[in-house]
């Protein structure tokens, strides 16, 4: 069974609420999986899982959030070699490349990227919340 965490920072709930479809897919294919808000998480318990999900919206102009989860990412990067990584989050008028950027910072820190990552537009609706649970089922099969 593989051990799942996602750190995730939301404000005003979007990537929040697809932090809680991607680990009911992960859970549902057998993952353990505990979520945290990226203020109640701690770098050095990363350690402790075999797979690692971020989740920040698209914000400054196409940045991960800036005033906690850059500098807990940042201070993670060091420690994610070799790990298999997620990223997702959510957008708003901007085409994704937050997430395409962030995805390149997790495969030169030589971690093993799960897919492209997934960007969902605002709330997640009915589509991409099938997106979400399936990117979770991906990450637990990962
Ligand atoms: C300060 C701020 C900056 C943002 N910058 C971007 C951006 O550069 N590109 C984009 O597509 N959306 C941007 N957005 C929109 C958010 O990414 C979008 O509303 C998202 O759904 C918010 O997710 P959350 O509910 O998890 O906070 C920004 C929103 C805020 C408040």
């Amino acid at each position: 069974m593989s051990k799942v965490i996602v750190v995730y920072w939301s404000g005003t709930g979007n990537t929040e609420k697809v932090a809680e479809l991607i680990a009911k897919g992960a859970l549902d294919k057998g993952a353990s999986v505990v979520k945290k808000t990226v203020g109640e998480a701690t770098v050095a318990e990363l350690a402790d899982y075999d797979i690692i999900a971020f989740g920040s919206p698209s914000m400054g102009v196409e940045t991960i959030e800036e005033a906690e989860m850059e500098p807990f990412f940042s201070n993670a990067v060091p420690t994610l070699k070799g790990k298999k990584v997620a990223i997702f989050g959510s957008y708003g008028w901007g085409d994704g490349e937050w997430l395409r950027a962030w995805a390149t910072r997790v495969r030169d820190a030589g971690a093993q990227l799960i897919g492209e990552g997934l960007a969902v537009h605002e709330t997640p609706d009915d589509a991409s919340s099938s997106k979400c649970i399936a990117y979770g089922e991906e990450i637990a099969a990962s």
